[in-house]
C-alpha cells in the first residue's frame, strides 16, 4: 500500500478505506487496553489520531510510544467519536520504525521558546510553528513564481559568485581559495591572480546586474534565489544569507513599477491567504492577532504613494519622539518607516524620489539632480519589504554617478555597454523573501523564518 498524507486523508468526504499512513508521535493517551496516538506527517498542521487496541500483535510497542517516535500504520479510517476530528484511524497493523528516548528527546508535549528552538533547528521543523512557518513559506514561493510565469516574464538564474559589487555598498563576503595561513602577498595585499578566477571575487548581494542584461533583450524577467550580505546588523529583519525576488522591466519607468509591485503583493499574500487558512489561523491565534487582518487588507486596500520629500515632512511634523532624528537627506530607519505605514497612513506606503546621496549609483538621476527615481515599498509591522528603481539608462551619466560613488568602471564595462547599444528606460525592483514569510505569518524575528538562518557568528546547521 501507498503511503497517504494526513492532509489528502483528512480533507476526505467519507470513512470506510484502508489507508496507510506514516509520521512522528506527537501524544500519547493510554486508557486500559486501547492506545490513542496523534500521528503528524507535516503534510498539515492537524495530527491524525489513531487508536491501538490489543488486536494488535505489539499492542505492547504501541503502548510505549513516546513524542518524537516515528511509525507505519496501516489500518481502516473510520468517523471519530472524539471533538475535534472527524476521523480516526483502526490500526490493524504498526511498525516501530524509529524510537525517541524521551529522557533526551528535546521537544517534549509543552511550549518551547522560538529562542531554544533555534538552538535545535534540526528538529524544530518537526513542531506546530516551524511545520507551519515551512508551508506559509514553500506556498508563498509558489505564488511568486505563479505571478510572474502567467505574467510572461522569465525565470532568470543569477550567479552567486560575482566580481562586482551590483549595490556598491561593500558589504560583501569573499570567495576565495587561497590558503588564508599562507597568503601570497604582492605589493602588500593578497595576490589576487593566483587565485581561482584570477581576480577578487564575492558571493553576490542581488541579482540585479545580470537581470538587466537579460531585461535588455527579454524584455521581462525576474530572478529568485540566495543573496548574501555581510553587514553586521544583528536585527529582528537582517540575516547574512537571504533570498530575494528581483523583477527586472524594459520600456518601463517608476509609475508602471510601482503599480507592478502593488499588484505584486496583493497577489501573493491573497493566494497565501487562499491557500494557508489553517496555518494563518495558527500564526493569528499563537503569534500575532493581526496577522490575517493585516494581509486581509493588503489585499483589498489600495498603496498609499508619497515622495521622500513628502514622508520627510510628515515624519518631522509628527511629534513623534524617534530615537534617530530625520531631517532631508538622512535614510529612513525602521521606526520612520513604521510610523509612516502604521500609525500615519495604517496601510502600504510607496516612498519614491529619495535623496542620490543615499541609494545605489544604478539609480536614475531626476531633474533637479538632488533625487533618483527610487522606491522603497513599506508595510506594517516590517518597514522595507521592497526596495528597487527605475535605472540611469543614459551612459554619461551612469558614468558619473560611478565615479561618484567610488566605483572602479573598469569592472562595469559591461554594465556600461548596455548604455551604449539599444539602450532603454528599465526599472526593476526587489522583494526580500524572508521579510515577506515574516509579514505573511507575524513571526516578530527573521531567524525563525528562514529554514536555517545565517547572522553574525552563527551558522550552524
Ligand atoms: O533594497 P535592497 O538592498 O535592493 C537591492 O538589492 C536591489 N538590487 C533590488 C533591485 O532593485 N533589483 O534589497 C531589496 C530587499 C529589501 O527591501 C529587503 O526586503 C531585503 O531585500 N533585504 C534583506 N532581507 C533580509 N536580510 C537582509 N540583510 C536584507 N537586505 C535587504
Ligand atoms: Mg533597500
Amino acid at each position: 500500500m501507498l503511503r497517504t498524507k494526513i492532509r489528502e486523508i483528512l480533507d476526505r468526504d467519507s470513512a470506510g478505506d484502508d489507508v496507510l499512513v506514516q509520521g512522528w508521535v506527537k501524544t500519547r493517551r493510554s486508557s486500559r487496553n486501547v492506545t490513542f496516538l496523534q500521528i503528524n506527517d507535516g503534510s498539515t498542521l492537524k495530527d491524525l489520531q489513531v487508536v491501538a487496541d490489543e488486536s494488535l500483535s505489539n499492542f505492547a510497542d504501541a503502548d510505549s510510544l513516546t513524542t518524537g517516535c516515528s511509525v507505519s500504520i496501516s489500518g481502516q479510517l473510520v468517523d471519530s467519536p472524539g471533538k475535534g476530528q472527524r476521523f480516526e484511524i483502526h490500526a490493524k497493523s504498526l511498525e516501530v520504525m524509529g524510537l525517541a528516548d524521551p529522557d533526551t528527546y528535546p521537544l517534549q508535549k509543552k511550549r518551547h521558546t522560538v529562542e531554544f528552538l533555534r538552538e535545535i533547528a534540526h528538529l524544530r521543523p518537526r513542531t506546530n510553528t516551524f511545520g507551519a512557518m515551512a508551508r506559509v513559506r514553500n506556498t508563498l514561493a509558489f505564488a511568486i513564481h505563479r505571478f510572474f510565469q502567467e505574467r510572461g516574464f522569465l525565470f532568470l538564474q543569477a550567479p552567486m559568485i560575482t566580481a562586482s559589487d551590483a549595490e556598491g555598498a561593500g558589504a560583501m563576503f569573499r570567495v576565495t581559495t587561497l590558503d588564508l595561513d599562507q597568503l601570497p602577498i604582492k605589493n602588500g595585499a593578497a595576490d589576487s591572480a593566483e587565485d581561482f578566477f584570477g581576480e577578487p571575487t564575492f558571493l553576490t548581494v542581488s541579482g540585479q546586474l545580470e537581470a538587466e542584461i537579460f531585461a535588455l533583450a527579454l524584455s521581462d524577467v525576474y530572478t529568485f534565489g540566495p543573496t548574501f550580505r555581510a553587514e553586521n546588523s544583528n536585527t529582528s529583519r537582517h540575516l547574512a544569507e537571504f533570498w530575494m525576488v528581483e523583477p527586472e522591466v524594459a520600456f518601463c519607468e517608476l509609475d508602471g513599477l510601482t503599480e507592478l509591485a502593488e499588484d505584486f503583493l496583493k497577489y501573493i499574500f491573497t493566494y497565501v491567504l487562499d491557500h494557508c487558512p489553517e496555518d494563518l489561523a495558527f500564526f493569528n491565534q499563537w503569534y500575532d492577532e493581526s496577522v490575517i487582518s493585516t494581509l486581509e487588507g493588503i489585499a483589498s486596500s489600495s498603496f498609499e504613494r508619497m515622495t521622500y520629500t513628502e514622508a520627510v515632512d510628515i515624519l518631522q511634523r509628527s511629534g513623534e519622539k524617534f530615537e534617530f532624528p530625520v531631517h532631508w537627506g538622512t535614510d529612513l530607519q525602521s521606526e520612520h518607516e513604521r510610523y509612516l505605514t502604521e500609525k500615519h497612513i495604517g496601510r502600504p506606503v510607496i516612498v519614491t524620489d529619495y535623496p542620490k546621496e543615499i541609494k545605489a549609483f544604478y539609480m536614475r538621476l531626476s531633474d533637479d539632480g538632488k533625487t533618483v527615481r527610487a522606491m522603497d515599498v513599506l508595510v506594517p509591522r516590517i518597514g522595507e519589504i521592497i526596495g528597487g528603481s527605475q535605472r540611469e539608462e543614459r551612459k554619461d551619466i551612469l558614468l558619473e554617478r560611478m565615479r561618484e560613488s567610488g566605483l572602479d568602471e573598469q569592472n562595469y564595462w559591461w554594465y556600461l555597454d548596455l548604455r551604449s547599444y539599444g539602450t532603454v528606460p528599465h526599472a526593476g525592483f526587489g522583494l526580500g523573501f524572508e521579510r515577506t514569510v515574516q509579514f505573511a505569518t507575524g513571526m516578530p524575528n527573521i531567524r525563525d523564518v528562514s529554514p536555517f538562518p545565517r547572522t553574525p557568528k552563527s551558522a550552524g546547521f
